[in-house]
């Protein structure tokens, strides 16, 4: 390595040291439709870059210290698509559960899922316990899926429990009832593919999140993107509705 080479990669590092990491972190994983269409190809091959790319990108949050990563596989809007394309999503949920949890495992990652599994398939619940029941003991990151979800019924939800042991409703109570009651409300929640709206992800999580939006499609997010969002976020002043601290 040549000394102008050296001082190059010292710079990026420094760089990096300097990035502020989200503890939770949401992603709204869009445009893999838009990504098979742009090649000619099928919506069920978008979905299936889409799948591959859900592990890739929690190797990359775990690398840099990201804590809890919440990404949005299926929400209860999403049953009113075709029944084929239905299919296919759980298809290739189910082969990340038994295709990747051992790996999952191996980097002391831990799976969560936060949604309504009662109305699935009893085969495909059976496959998500076990996937989880294997990692339950990892610590380094929590890896949480979405699916079967919507944040106003998961309001509605907590609201319901609570009241059904006799609790007062209150902001912490509505929190404890919550599928995420074990992770603190993510400080960034990043939307792929263009679309600037929240599509019933994690809404009463996010009264405070901090919000980054980018044109590339769901399959295309990598390291790169990952980083250029987190530096966006690390510019960010978090003030919860008080004033700048001078
Ligand atoms: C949106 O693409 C994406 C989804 C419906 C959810 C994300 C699904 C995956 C990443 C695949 C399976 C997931 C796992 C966990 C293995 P879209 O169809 O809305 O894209 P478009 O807006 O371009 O049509």
């Amino acid at each position: 390595m040549n000394k102008k080479s050296g001082t190059k990669e010292r710079a990026v590092k420094d760089d990096l040291t300097a990035l502020k990491i989200p503890k939770h972190l949401g992603i709204i994983m869009d445009g893999n439709g838009r990504w098979a269409k742009s090649r000619g190809l099928s919506r069920a091959v978008g979905h299936k870059e889409g799948a591959k790319n859900v592990f890739n990108v929690a190797k990359i949050a775990l690398k840099y210290g990201v804590e809890t990563l919440s990404l949005y596989a299926f929400s209860v809007e999403n049953w009113s698509r075709p029944k084929e394309e239905v299919d296919k999503l759980f298809s290739l949920i189910e082969d990340f559960y038994k295709n990747t949890a051992q790996k999952v495992k191996d980097l002391d990652i831990k799976l969560t899922v936060s949604g309504d599994l009662s109305v699935l398939p009893i085969k495909t619940q059976e496959i998500i316990c076990e996937a989880m029941r294997l990692t339950e003991k990892n610590s380094a990151m929590t890896l949480n899926l979405l699916i079967n979800y919507g944040g106003r019924q998961e309001i509605v939800r907590a609201v319901n429990l609570a009241l059904k042991k006799g609790l007062a409703i209150t902001e912490k109570t509505i929190s404890d009832h919550l599928y995420t009651a074990d992770f603190c409300d993510p400080e960034l929640i990043i939307r792929t593919s263009g679309e600037q709206r929240l599509s019933n992800f994690l809404l009463y999580q996010s009264a405070y999140s901090e919000f980054y939006f980018t044109d590339v499609l769901w399959p295309d997010f990598d390291e790169g993107e990952f980083i250029k969002a987190i530096k966006n976020y690390t510019t960010r002043e978090r003030r919860f509705g008080g004033i700048t601290n001078e």
